[in-house]
């Protein structure tokens, strides 16, 4: 979906090194992260397999019983501090947009706050829907905020509908429904979310 000149960043330096140091703060305010969780507790059930991907040292999750949680980051020391993770792994996804994941090993994917980092979006979106199980879900929420230098083209010029557009998009392309997008602003933080289906197993 993007073009060569949509995903170039201001700060093309190795996105490992952007990430080196651990940084445990939240990324959006209060109201938009109570959001964010009770999006997921309206999309999820206890024993649910989830994999937070984009993630650091608080998952969002509420306080469900989940089968597996397993997380991914660019910093470890964040990772580690995240105490909803049962597992998790460092990879760069504008290195390497693969995952070391089971085809059809989890219910839900979240993504929050970090689609706008990712230079090959269709690859990473592919590689979420071949992890999640049919009738499973994927929940990308964002923000207007950012790492302006370290966020694609594509993303810093598009208005926040035109930034919905574009995770639609994603989506679309690798088949799953979109579902529904949220645009809301429960504080001072606009709450955007798209949310994405699997069809359901024939069977
Ligand atoms: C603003 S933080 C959001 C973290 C977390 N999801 C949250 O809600 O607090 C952006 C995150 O995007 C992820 N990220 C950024 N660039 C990435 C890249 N090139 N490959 C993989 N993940 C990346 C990192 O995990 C980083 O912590």
């Amino acid at each position: 979906m993007l073009s060569d000149r949509d995903r170039t960043k201001l700060d093309p330096s190795d996105d490992r090194a952007f990430y080196d140091a651990p940084r445990f703060v939240t990324h959006a305010d209060d109201a938009f992260l109570a959001r964010l969780t009770a999006l997921y507790d309206s999309v999820t059930s206890p024993g649910d397999r989830v994999f937070d991907a984009m993630g650091s040292w608080v998952s969002h999750l509420p306080d469900t019983d989940y089968d597996r949680v397993v997380g991914h980051g660019l910093n470890e020391a964040e990772l580690a501090e995240n105490d909803v993770l049962d597992e998790w792994f460092v990879r760069d996804f504008n290195a390497d947009p693969s995952l070391p994941l089971d085809d059809a090993a989890f219910d839900a994917v979240c993504c929050a706050l970090s689609v706008q980092y990712l230079q090959y979006p269709s690859d990473v979106f592919a590689a979420f829907a071949r992890v999640l199980g049919p009738g499973g879900v994927l929940v990308v929420s964002f923000t207007d905020r950012m790492f302006p230098t370290k966020a694609v083209r594509a993303w810093r010029n598009a208005s926040m509908d035109g930034r919905a557009e574009l995770v639609a998009g994603y989506c679309r392309e690798v088949g799953l429904a979109v579902e529904t997008v949220v645009r809301e602003r429960p504080g001072g933080d606009p709450f955007y979310a798209v949310v994405a289906r699997h069809a359901p197993s024939d069977g």
